[in-house]
């Protein structure tokens, strides 16, 4: 595991775009992992900024994204497929039909799961997922649990997680007690992962995570059996 700490958010996320521009010009028909959430959204600035000075080509890009909120679809603000259009997708020249997020509102949850993993296996696996991590230590919505879960499935979220995410609801009654997340087995066939944490609150998981026990008590706690990890943190 390489693990960077940095002084700012800013050098945070010009670090983790430059990876994922390592990873674009060095095969640009790559199938990035993406994240939703507030570490992300400095990341996908700079990736837009490096689109416009014509640095960077989307253009063979495939995505594929971790999570949804169930009930949600793709034209409600709230949602992730809505948060990646407005964050990245409509900014950059990525072909929309070449990402996918998970459909929330898909009438039977567990077949879209079923279908979701399948799209991993087609594109031949993801070559750099990118992670943020919740305070429970949830990547994805891989909420702590008795198990790990391999497989793309329908969550309940932990009481923490509607808490955090109530800040980019009206209410925290808005906030869907229900998701579905790519399971463990898709993260962890990914070639590469960069998981990128900002705020002091994050320290204290991020020991747990990397430096406890491996433990589905620690969802991402499972990362340490992964042979290419980088994590990126700043306090501030
Ligand atoms: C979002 C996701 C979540 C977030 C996590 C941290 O797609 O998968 O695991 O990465 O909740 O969220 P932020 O970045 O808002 O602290």
């Amino acid at each position: 595991m390489k693990f960077i700490k940095t002084d700012s958010y800013a050098k945070l996320s010009r670090i983790a775009a430059n990876i994922i521009f390592a990873q674009i010009i060095n095969k640009p028909d790559c199938v990035l992992g993406l994240a939703t959430g507030s570490s992300p959204v400095g990341t996908y600035k700079e990736l837009i900024e490096l689109y416009k000075n014509g640095d960077l080509d989307f253009s063979k890009v495939k995505s594929i994204n971790l999570d949804e909120y169930a009930g949600l679809d793709g034209a409600n603000d709230q949602s992730y497929r809505y948060f990646m259009n407005k964050n990245l997708f409509e900014s950059v020249n990525i072909d929309i039909n070449n990402t996918y997020v998970p459909n929330g509102k898909a009438a039977d949850l567990e077949a879209e799961g079923k279908a979701y993993d399948q799209r991993i296996v087609d594109f031949g696996g993801i070559d750099l997922q990118l992670l943020g991590i919740g305070l429970d230590g949830h990547i994805g919505f891989n909420e702590p649990d008795c198990c790990f879960t391999k497989e793309t499935h329908v969550v309940e979220l932990d009481e923490s997680t509607i808490k955090a995410n109530a800040r980019f609801f009206e209410s925290e009654a808005d906030v869907p007690r229900k998701a579905i997340t790519m399971g463990m087995g898709g993260i962890m066939s990914a070639k590469k992962i960069l998981l990128i944490a900002n705020g002091a609150n994050k320290k204290e998981i991020l020991e747990k995570a990397f430096y406890g026990p491996i433990t589905p008590e620690v969802p991402a706690s499972i990362l340490q059996l992964h042979s290419d990890v980088t994590v990126i943190y700043s306090e501030n």
